[in-house]
C-alpha cells in the first residue's frame, strides 16, 4: 500500500523516480506523483499549471501528480521539463480523501518549499490540522498526509533551528498512527530526510547517490546494498552519506546488507504478467526454500532456534496470519498435529491482536507473512511477545519489519513476488509448514521412521510434480474458457483439501471479481447447498486421500442440484470423472502433501478465468501487496 521512492545523487532523477514507482506498482495504488528539486535558473520548458510554487531561493520544488496509473503521470510529465538530481516519488493507495490529483502525493507546505510523501495513516491528523489552521495554515487536500509538510514548516520556523532532520524528529514525536515519511526541502538542497513509524522504509546505497524506498525492487537496478529503517528512527541522506538516528536523536551505526535478488527476478521475463511468471517459478521457489534445510532426508533447521528439550516440552503452537498466508497456517495445523502430535491453534492476525489471547509456558508462536509487513500480523506478534511468547516468523522478505521483530525467522526463498496475488510465496510457505511439522515430529519421535522416510522422499520430488502440473496449464485454460461466464463458484475440500478450497476461492475472487466461496465440503448441507443450481460451478478438491469417498458423496449431492462440477483429481481416478463435467489430474503423492499439488491448478484456473474477463491480474482493484494499514 503506497509506494515511496526518493533519490539524491549525481544523476537526473526523473526517470529514476518513475521507474522506481513502476517497480512498486504491485503494492497497489490509485494515483502517483513526483516532486523534484530544480535550480530556478535551470528551469525551462512549458508553463506548469498545477502545483507550481516559486520561492525566493535558488531552488524550487516542482511537483507533478496525477490520478490513475503511472502512465497517466508520464503523459502529464510530457508537458513539463524538469531536471534535478534530488527528488521524491509516490504511489498512493487512498485512505483519507478520494484518489484524485489534489490528494495525490507529494504534498507541499504553505510556502511550497517543503514537499512530503507518506505511506501510512496519521490517526491524530484531524486535531493537528485544526491546530495548524488556527495558526493560519491553508490546506488544499483531504488527506491526512498534508499536515506533515505543514508541521515541518512550523517546526523549521520555530523549534528545529532551521534543521530539517530535527523537524522530522519533532514530527515523529507528534504524530500517532503509522508512516514512512520522506521530506524534500528547497532550502535544504543537499539532503533528504525521512522518518518511520510502522510502515516499511529502506535506504539503498550506491556510488552515484542514495535512495529511500518502500521496498527493494524499486531501486534494484541501481544497488543491492540496503539498510532497513526501524520504528521511530529518523534518517538523513546526502549524495555520499547515510545517517540514521534513534528516537532520542542519537546517531546509530548500522551496517548495510546485500541482497542477491536480481533485477531480472523482479521483471516479467517474457511472461504476460507477473502472476503467470510467478506461478511458473514455483518449482524453483519450493526447491530454494528446501535448499540447505532438507538434505538427503535430514533436517538442518538451526533458524528455528529451539533445543530438542524445548521441542519435546512444547504444549501448544499458535499460528497467526492473514489471507493466503492464513491458508498456509491451516495446512500447518493439520500436518503439525498429525506428525508432531502437538495441538495447534490458528488465528486470523486481526482477530488475535484484539482477543486477549492466552500465552502459556511451553508455547510456540508462528507468524506467516509473505511480505513481512502486514500490520495486523505485526500487531499480533507484538501482543504475543508482550505476553511472553517466543515468535518465529515465516516470511519471504529479508529485513522486513516482522523478520526483525521476531525471535527467529524461517525465510521462504521464493524470490521477489510482484503480483499482488500470492502464488509462489504460498507454495513456499506450505513447504515450510511440511518441513517444520516433520522436523518437530522427528525430534519428538512422534512419527514412525518408515512413514517419515516415505514422506521425505515425496517432499524431495514435489517440485517435479508441480512442474508436471504447470506443463498441463493449457488444459486449465480450456476449462476456464468454458466456465468463466458463471457468476457463482463454490470451492469444496476436506482436511488437506479444505485450506486449498479456501485458497482457490480467494484467488478467483481477488483477480476475477467473481463471487467465490471456499467451504469444508461437509458444511454444504448446513447452508451453502441452497446456492447451487445450473449457474453454479462447484470446484471439488478431491485427491485420493482418506476422505475421498466422503468428498465424492458431497460432489454427487451438488451434481444432483445441476451445478457444473470441476474436480481436481488424482491421476487415474476414473470414478470421480463420472460425476464431473471437467477434471484436472494431479500426480499421486502422500496424502498429507496433496494440498501443495491441488492448489497449483486452482491458481492457474483463477488466472485464466480472470484473463478471459480482461482483468489486471497483477494489480487487482482495491488490493495491495503489503497491507500496511489496519
Ligand atoms: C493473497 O493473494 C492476498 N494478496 C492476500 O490475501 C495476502 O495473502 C494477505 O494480505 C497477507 O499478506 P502477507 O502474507 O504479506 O501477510
Amino acid at each position: 500500500m503506497c509506494g515511496i521512492v526518493a533519490y539524491i545523487g549525481n544523476n537526473n532523477c526523473k526517470n529514476i523516480l518513475i521507474n522506481g514507482l513502476k517497480r512498486l506498482e504491485y503494492r497497489g495504488y490509485d494515483s502517483a506523483g513526483i516532486g523534484i528539486l530544480a535550480k530556478k535558473d535551470a528551469i525551462s520548458g512549458k508553463k506548469i499549471k498545477s502545483n507550481d510554487k516559486v520561492n525566493k531561493n535558488k531552488y524550487e520544488i516542482k511537483v507533478v501528480k496525477q490520478a490513475g496509473k503511472i502512465k497517466e503521470l508520464e503523459k502529464l510529465l510530457e508537458n513539463f521539463d524538469i531536471d534535478g538530481t534530488v527528488g521524491i516519488g509516490h504511489t498512493r493507495w487512498a485512505t483519507h480523501g478520494e484518489p484524485n490529483q489534489v490528494n495525490a502525493h507529494p504534498h507541499l507546505d504553505c510556502t511550497g518549499k517543503i514537499a512530503v510523501v507518506h505511506n501510512g495513516i496519521i490517526e491524530n491528523y484531524a486535531e493537528l490540522k485544526e491546530e495548524l489552521i488556527k495558526k493560519g495554515h491553508k490546506f488544499v487536500s483531504n488527506t491526512d498526509t498534508e499536515i506533515l509538510s505543514h508541521l515541518l514548516e512550523e517546526y523549521l520556523k520555530n523549534e528545529a533551528d532551521g534543521k530539517l532532520l530535527i523537524a522530522m524528529q519533532r514530527l515523529l514525536r507528534k504524530i500517532r498512527g503509522s508512516g514512512a515519511i520522506v521530506a524534500l526541502s528547497a532550502e535544504h538542497p543537499d539532503e533528504l530526510v525521512a522518518g518511520r513509524i510502522a510502515s516499511p522504509l529502506i535506504v539503498g546505497i550506491s556510488r552515484d547517490g542514495n535512495f529511500f524506498a518502500s521496498d527493494m525492487p524499486a531501486v534494484l537496478e541501481h544497488t543491492h546494498n540496503f539498510v532497513v529503517i526501524n520504528d521511530y528512527e529518523s534518517v538523513r541522506i546526502t549524495k555520499e552519506k547515510v545517517e540514521i538516528y534513534d528516537f532520542e536523536g542519537i546517531l546509530i551505526n548500522r551496517e548495510p546488507f546485500k541482497v542477491n535478488w536480481t533485477l531480472k527476478s523482479a521483471e516479467k521475463a517474457g511472461y504476460e504478467d507477473f502472476m503467470l511468471k510467478e506461478m511458473f517459478e514455483q518449482p524453483y521457489g519450493i526447491r530454494e526454500t528446501m535448499r540447505g534445510r532438507l538434505t538427503n532426508g535430514t533436517f538442518n533447521f538451526e533458524e528455528i532456534n529451539l533445543s530438542n528439550e524445548q521441542i519435546k516440552n512444547l504444549r501448544k503452537i499458535q499460528i497467526i496470519a492473514c489471507g493466503t498466508s492464513l491458508h498456509a497456517a491451516l495446512t500447518g495445523k493439520l500436518v503439525i498435529e498429525k506428525w508432531a502430535n502437538i495441538p495447534v491453534e490458528v488465528d486470523i492476525s486481526s482477530e488475535y491482536r484484539y482477543r486477549d489471547p492466552i500465552v502459556n509456558d511451553n508455547f510456540l508462536f508462528i507468524a506467516i507473512t509473505q511480505s513481512g509487513e502486514t500490520i495486523d500480523t505485526l500487531a499480533a506478534i507484538r501482543e504475543a511477545k508482550r505476553k511472553g511468547a517466543k515468535v518465529i516468523a515465516v516470511t519471504n522478505v529479508v529485513g522486513s519489519t516482522i523478520a526483525r521483530e521476531s525471535d527467529s525467522v524461517v525465510y521462504t526463498h521464493a524470490g521477489p513476488e510482484i503480483g499482488v496475488c500470492a502464488t509462489k510465496t504460498f507454495t513456499a510457505q506450505i513447504i515450510v509448514m511440511y518441513m517444520i511439522g516433520l522436523y518437530l515430529a522427528r525430534v519428538k519421535g512422534s512419527i514412525k521412521s518408515d512413514e517419515y522416510s516415505q514422506i521425505i522422499e515425496e517432499i524431495e520430488i514435489i517440485p517435479n510434480k508441480v512442474q508436471q502440473i504447470l506443463n498441463s496449464a493449457d488444459k486449465l485454460k480450456k476449462i476456464a474458457d468454458e466456465t468463466y461466464k458463471h457468476t457463482c463458484f463454490l470451492f469444496l475440500g476436506r482436511i488437506y483439501g479444505f485450506p486449498m478450497a479456501l485458497e482457490g476461492a480467494l484467488k478467483l475472487k481477488e483477480i476475477s471479481y467473481i463471487h467465490a466461496e471456499g467451504y469444508a465440503a461437509g458444511e454444504m448441507k448446513h447452508g451453502p447447498i441452497a446456492l447451487t443450481d445450473s449457474k453454479t460451478v462447484v470446484v471439488g478438491v478431491i485427491p485420493q486421500d482418506f476422505v475421498y469417498e466422503k468428498m465424492l458423496s458431497n460432489l454427487q449431492e451438488v451434481k444432483a442440484r445441476n451445478a457444473k462440477i470441476f474436480s481436481i483429481i488424482t491421476e487415474g481416478d476414473n470414478n470421480t470423472k463420472k460425476y464431473s463435467d471437467y477434471v484436472f489430474e494431479i500426480p499421486k503423492t502422500s496424502e498429507e502433501l496433496y494440498g501443495i499439488l491441488t492448489v497449483v491448478p486452482l491458481q492457474l484456473y483463477a488466472y485464466y478465468i480472470a484473463k478471459n474477463l480482461d482483468r489486471n491480474v497483477d494489480q487487482p482493484r482495491n488490493l495491495a501487496k503489503s497491507v500496511t494499514v489496519e
